[in-house]
């Protein structure tokens, strides 16, 4: 199987978590997103047990939340010691209201407005990313009016190429997140800011790209922000006393996809960051990485009921099923590849199929050209794996469908997360 927490029991039928799938779609009715707490749990110790183990307390992860946000989500987070980055005050609330702590928030974005700005300040988040410098002097002025000394760290392009896919490359020189070092912008950016009285400048930001499977990304990325730091320090003696790396460990959706120890290439990153700290005089600054897909991908399943299956003789074989671009959307995106499983039984005899969705679009594909049995027929439910991270996140009401539920599990049983919106919560907004 794609991961342990997934298996056949001996009737063939799958379990998740080591609970029935198909009894938990009776339950909970689908399309439903599942999470299995323990694997989140989990991920976040893999994180935080490791940065001990290299850094001591000289260092902290941070769950993105993009990867999918939701009280529970933050709850876990916080129990499990992890600070958060969040990039709107959307998930800033969300964290809040689920009682995250405020000073263990970091505040990332490229867009943000001055009511964010505002929002952020009033409410005490630990840190700022500052993304440009539009947002370094409004956050500037902003905080001066408050009376405020708002703590920041400068994000900065280290002109790496993570060789990830497009949409999602964020570390060259020509994106649009962060201040490049190529041009000289970055070096003057820092500079600008070490000039603001209300901002305290602790150290450097950098995030290359997401879905990273090559082994020297993160080492590549800490020769260019250490010589930077040198740059920095010979220039106007700044210390950087925090360094954040940003996120991007890849998680495997295919049985054919690498698997990442994520331990040791931690462990390889912190040691080619001592020595090249060392190698250059400067001061070891706290780590932060920011993981979010490595974190809660492995942990999601989202499970269907067929409504349709149709075979065009000669063409294509499709299974048609009760969601979705709405939930998922990452294909139709990102050609993003899936492993479909038969959540039901499995069988003698398999056909290919393009498992579509429901909406009024070609392109509203989960997943072309899988293996599903070949009697497959309505009614029956097919769960496709490793939706926890940018699936629920990324939900839209497209058709006027609504999201699907949330549903935890733990060791001893399940329980409601998200609750599935209703018709009535469609129409909330509308006058
Ligand atoms: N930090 C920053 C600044 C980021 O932009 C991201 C992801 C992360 C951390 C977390 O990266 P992760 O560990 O999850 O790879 N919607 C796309 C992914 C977009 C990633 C955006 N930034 C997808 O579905 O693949």
């Amino acid at each position: 199987m794609l991961s342990d927490n997934i298996q056949r029991a001996s009737d063939g039928s799958l379990l998740f978590a080591g609970q029935s799938v198909p009894a938990l779609a009776k339950q909970y009715g689908t399309p439903l997103y599942l999470m299995d707490e323990g694997r989140i749990r989990h991920n976040c110790r893999m994180y935080t047990e490791t940065f001990r183990e290299c850094f001591g307390d000289g260092a902290l992860p941070l769950y993105a939340g993009k990867a999918a946000s939701f009280r529970a989500i933050y709850r876990i987070a916080k129990e499990e010691g992890l600070g958060i980055d969040a990039v709107s005050p959307g998930e800033i609330h969300t964290a809040l209201s689920a009682g995250f702590p405020a000073a263990k928030i970091f505040f990332h974005g490229d867009g943000k407005t001055d009511a964010d700005i505002r929002y952020a300040l009033e409410h005490r988040i630990g840190y700022f990313i500052v993304d440009n410098p539009d947002e370094l002097n409004r956050l500037a002025e902003e905080a001066s009016r408050m009376g405020m000394v708002q703590k920041v760290l400068l994000r900065v392009t280290p002109g790496i190429d993570p060789h990830t896919y497009k949409a999602i490359n964020t570390g060259t020189v020509d994106v649009k997140f962060g201040v490049p070092m190529e041009t000289g912008q970055a070096y003057a950016f820092v500079q600008d800011a070490l000039c603001m009285p209300s901002l305290s400048v602790c150290g450097l930001h950098c995030h290359v790209g997401s879905e990273v499977f090559d082994e020297t990304v993160f080492e590549d990325t800490i020769d260019v922000m250490t010589d930077f730091m040198a740059q920095l320090h010979k220039g106007f003696g700044f210390v950087t006393e925090m360094l954040n790396v940003g996120g991007g460990y890849g998680v495997r959706y295919l049985e054919t996809d690498k698997h990442i120890d994520i331990p040791e290439r931690i462990r390889s990153v912190a040691t080619h960051l001592k020595q090249r700290i060392e190698a250059l005089g400067l001061k070891l600054p706290f780590f932060l990485m920011e993981p979010g897909r490595s974190i809660v991908a492995d942990a999601g399943m989202t499970v269907y009921t067929v409504s349709s299956v149709k075979r065009i003789p000669g063409y294509k074989y499709y299974v048609v099923i009760d969601g979705g671009m709405t939930d998922n959307p990452r294909f139709p995106l990102y050609s993003a590849p899936y492993t479909v499983l038969h959540a039901d039984r499995e069988a003698p005899f398999y056909a290919v199929y393009d498992l579509a969705g429901r909406c009024c679009e070609s392109g509203d594909i989960i997943q072309p050209a899988v293996k599903l049995p070949i009697d497959t027929k309505r009614g029956d439910h097919i769960a496709v794996c490793t939706t926890g991270a940018y699936n629920y996140s990324m939900a839209s009401n497209y058709n006027r469908l609504p999201r699907p539920p949330v549903v935890m599990l733990t060791e001893d049983g399940s329980y409601l997360a998200v609750r599935r919106e209703t018709l009535e919560d469609l129409v909330a907004l509308d006058q």
